[in-house]
């Protein structure tokens, strides 16, 4: 009885199948801000209407809200507390409900409601921080037209930014101000923004093609002004290709973006405000690699995507988020494909998707694109709704083709704006603007795991018939221990072994049943099968081709992602002999990237990608026992192998992409890469050289990509003396660079050296180091915990390590913390000691008093 009650209250799981539409909306709310860090006054006037003949009451959501007042009609409401805010019993159909609240945003370590980042003050509400602000119905289906008002200090808080147009500003006493916004779009409250501190833009304006002339602004702090030309580049591009490609026009006069230092996520697409992690705003040579560079233009496009794939048709429910960012992550991955190469892109969105939605899809948190329940929302920001819910538009978009996909787009924002849809809405639009029935098609959305598809070509000599036999199984995952078949498009094509040649072109097959047949006529020399071309398909696929079929795809294949995926197939399938058996024939890897080294058609950046082996997780993924010290050497044999034999072919690389001056080009882009690949290469041959050509780089460098690069091959194998000088060069000269001091962080913490977890260790205590910072916290407890080799040290100290660390920022940032427990989770997939330790950790954090409801989710399900 006793422990009945000292028990932490269980939280309540939320169900899909438990929505109803809301009770009463709110069509307009006015908010007037008295804005102070140290306590902030909020008034809230609603107008709200009940939806229909009941008489339930008026639920307000509020969470650490101090109440002031709380009248209804200019009267002293009567009102009840609940667990979740408060609830007012009202008899008319129309109600003014005016609240008048408390908050404190110095004290918002959480980074969720108004809190203060850097000197300024700033919001973040998605997907239920607008709570932490005012009372209201905290849900996306209630959708309200805001009128915002603000004063505030003039000295402090200079400039004063809200959602929409500016309507009003002017001066108070004692050296107060105000600022006034309206936005005409209704919109739920987790689009709500506001933004007050000393802030210079960087301005720009873009005409619309109807004509309309939209004010641009990218705010940061006046230091950092000259670190934004890149993002503001990036948002123009992004409105004009929305428009040629989508058809979606801006639609306020404004739009504006903020850079803060302290952001959960990377950004958010509040409607005409934006408000980003520094970290995907700023971007110069000196201090932004360019991957950084691609990451900005990326994170700008996908956040101004969202003003229609998110904010004019949003969202019913936060199941249904994949509807807004699976589709928004398909529009800005587009975007960056034809910015630049596309396949490079391809490839890089495929190695993100297995680093970490496959194993996701495979561990205890694993749940389908549209999740059936959850304790947390915020847990639900995963690769799987972002990245695979992103694959599975795009597999929409292969089964219509581009014109049908076009008008099933047109057809979804036509029917749907201004209001909050569901992925079902969506998948009508497709189905009746395609005209393809998508029934089956729909368990992509409800059924978790990646499905795993084999693949057998049987060639008949005498006939020239070829037939393809195809199964496909869907693994059991948590609450779904039995699946049906997917629909899985296939590209496919055949190559001729002997003449290369292609045999047939090639064809889309939609896999529908568990197993499938498909024939071929005429195939007159034995063929080479090219499956899953440009990566069709989400899934796993087992084909019995050998080391000969692979190296002879890798080099003749016309599809540069397959190319790329038989190279990648090739290493991993002789990398995992060599964990298993201790070694394996090497030659062929050597020569099929000897090929592609040499191959003058192909663009750098490609070999670049192409010639990198897979990562130790990935290697660790295809085993059924994860044995991080056999995986390290096995990659590490292969590196020195390639390394050496091809020592010649490194070095010409390294050289002929020497460039004299700092460009960001495509083609510049992948000189760098392969000049850095390059480098890690002749390193790993032992080269005498190598830590010297290293030390060179890292000091003549006139761009962060090669400086970081270099410092990698240092901090990884360099010299004692090279690599400590290099890391105290790079420290002192970006002392105060937050964003890169993270740089400096990571790069010692995915070290492959054996002592990184007594340097993490060491760095935690570091006077740069503090949990209260997102991208600090990720940056040497995240980049840790996904290093194989030094998170899994078999003592487990390394699990004691990141458990600590977690206990310790769940406090100030529950968040944050529960989006770094997936590596705990992992222990299923490693030895029995492992295993323990591991589950010895998960249960002390479980144990730890006061453990947020998003750690009892994550840590919870990570040990069922
Ligand atoms: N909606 C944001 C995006 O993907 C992500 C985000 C979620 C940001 C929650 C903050 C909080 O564009
Ligand atoms: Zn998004």
């Amino acid at each position: 009885m006793l422990d009945a009650l000292n028990a932490p209250v269980a939280p309540r799981a939320v169900r899909r199948a438990d929505y109803r539409p809301p009770e009463w909306q709110v069509p307009r709310i006015a908010l007037d801000f008295d804005l102070d860090p140290t306590a902030t006054r909020v008034r809230a006037v609603l107008e709200v209407e009940r939806t229909g003949d009941h008489d339930a009451p008026l639920h307000l959501d509020g969470d650490g809200l101090e109440p002031l007042s709380i009248t209804v009609d200019g009267a002293p409401a009567e009102w009840t507390a609940t667990d979740r805010g408060i609830s007012i019993a009202l008899n008319g159909a129309r109600h003014r409900i005016e609240t008048e609240v408390l908050i404190h945003p110095e004290r918002n370590t959480q980074l969720m409601g108004l809190y203060a980042s850097g000197g300024l003050l700033c919001t973040q509400c998605e997907a239920e921080g607008f709570r932490r602000i005012t009372f209201f119905p905290d849900r996306p289906d209630v959708l309200s037209r805001y009128s915002v008002r603000m004063t505030a200090d003039k000295a402090r808080f200079p400039v004063l930014l809200a959602n929409g147009d500016p309507v009003g500003a002017g001066d108070l006493d004692g050296g107060r101000h105000w600022a006034a916004w309206d936005d005409p779009f209704p919109k739920p409250c987790y689009l709500f923004a506001l933004v007050a501190g000393d802030l210079v833009a960087n301005r720009d304006t873009f005409v619309t093609r109807s004509g309309r002339e939209v004010a641009l602004g990218i705010w940061v702090r006046s230091p950092d002004l000259a670190k934004t030309d890149h993002a503001l580049a990036a948002l123009k591009t992004s409105m004009r290709w929305d428009e040629d490609v989508y058809g979606r026009e801006y639609d306020l006069d404004v739009f504006n973006i903020v850079a803060v230092d302290d952001f959960n996520f990377g950004a958010m697409e509040n409607k005409g405000l934006n408000i980003f992690n520094s970290r995907y705003i700023l971007a110069d040579a000196d201090t932004a690699t360019d991957y950084d560079y691609d990451a900005v233009a990326a994170v700008v496009a996908h956040e101004y995507f969202h003003n229609w794939s998110g904010n004019r048709v949003t969202c019913r429910d936060w199941f249904q988020l994949s509807l807004k960012e699976g589709f928004t992550v398909y529009r800005d991955q587009s975007f960056s494909a034809d910015q630049g190469s596309a396949a490079v892109k391809r490839i890089e969105d495929v190695r993100s998707l297995r680093a970490a939605q496959f194993p996701e899809d495979a561990g205890p948190l694993a749940h389908p694109v549209r999740p059936d329940a959850y304790l947390e929302i915020s847990n639900f920001y995963t690769a799987t709704i972002y990245n695979k819910g992103a694959e599975v538009i795009r597999m929409m978009a292969t089964i219509l083709g581009p014109e049908k996909f076009r008008a099933g787009s047109d057809l979804y924002f036509d029917r749907h704006d201004g209001t909050a849809a569901t992925v079902e809405d969506f998948v009508c639009a497709m189905e009746d603007a395609g005209g393809v029935d998508l029934a089956q098609f729909r368990r992509w959305y409800s059924q978790a795991g990646t499905p795993r598809v084999s693949a057998r070509l049987e060639h008949e000599a005498g006939s020239g018939r070829a037939r393809l036999y195809l199964r496909q199984t869907v693994p059991p995952t948590p609450g779904q221990p039995t699946k049906d078949p997917m629909v899985v498009p296939l590209r496919i094509k055949l190559f001729g072994a002997e003449t290369a040649n292609a045999l047939g072109s090639e064809q889309l097959v939609l896999l529908k049943d568990d197993e499938a047949e498909v024939a071929f006529e005429t195939v007159t020399e034995p063929p080479v099968l090219s499956i899953n071309r440009g990566f069709s398909a989400p899934v796993i696929v087992e084909t019995d081709r050998g080391p000969a079929e692979l190296a002879f795809l890798s080099a003749h294949d016309d599809d540069p992602f397959a190319r790329y995926e038989a190279m990648q197939q090739l290493m991993l399938d002789t990398l995992v002999a060599a964990v298993r058996h201790g070694r394996a024939d090497q030659a062929p890897v050597v020569e099929a990237v000897r090929n592609t080294l040499t191959d003058p058609r192909l663009d750098p950046a490609f070999v670049a990608e192409a010639v990198l082996l897979p990562s130790d997780s990935f290697i660790g993924d295809q085993l059924a026992v994860v044995d991080p010290e056999a995986i390290y050497q096995a990659r590490e044999g292969l590196r020195r192998e390639l390394g050496q034999t091809l020592v010649d072919h490194w070095r010409a690389a390294y050289e002929g992409a020497r460039d004299n001056r700092f460009e960001y080009t495509p083609a510049a882009k992948g000189r760098r890469r392969l000049r850095t690949v390059s480098l890690g290469y002749i390193a790993a041959s032992g080269a005498a050289d190598a830590s010297d050509l290293a030390f060179r780089q890292f000091e003549e460098a006139d761009n962060m990509s090669d400086r970081q690069g270099a410092l990698t091959t240092l901090v990884n194998s360099g010299g004692e003396e090279a690599r400590e000088a290099a890391l105290d060069i790079f420290y002192h000269r970006y002392a105060g660079n937050a964003l890169v001091l993270d740089k400096w962080f990571s790069t010692q913490a995915l070290s492959s050296r054996t002592d990184t977890l007594a340097r993490v260790v060491e760095l935690s205590n570091h006077r740069d180091f503090t949990l209260a910072n997102p991208n600090r916290a990720r940056a040497l407890v995240g980049a840790f915990s996904v290093n194989q080799r030094a998170f899994n040290a078999e003592d487990g100290a390394g699990y004691r390590f990141v458990a600590d660390q977690l206990i310790a920022l769940d406090k100030l940032n529950p968040q944050t913390a529960a989006k770094l427990v997936p590596p705990l989770g992992r222990w299923r997939r490693f030895d029995e000691g492992r295993a323990k330790l591991m589950r010895a950790e998960l249960e002390r954090i479980l144990r730890t008093p006061g453990l947020s409801k998003d750690m009892l989710e994550q840590v919870g399900k990570s040990l069922d």
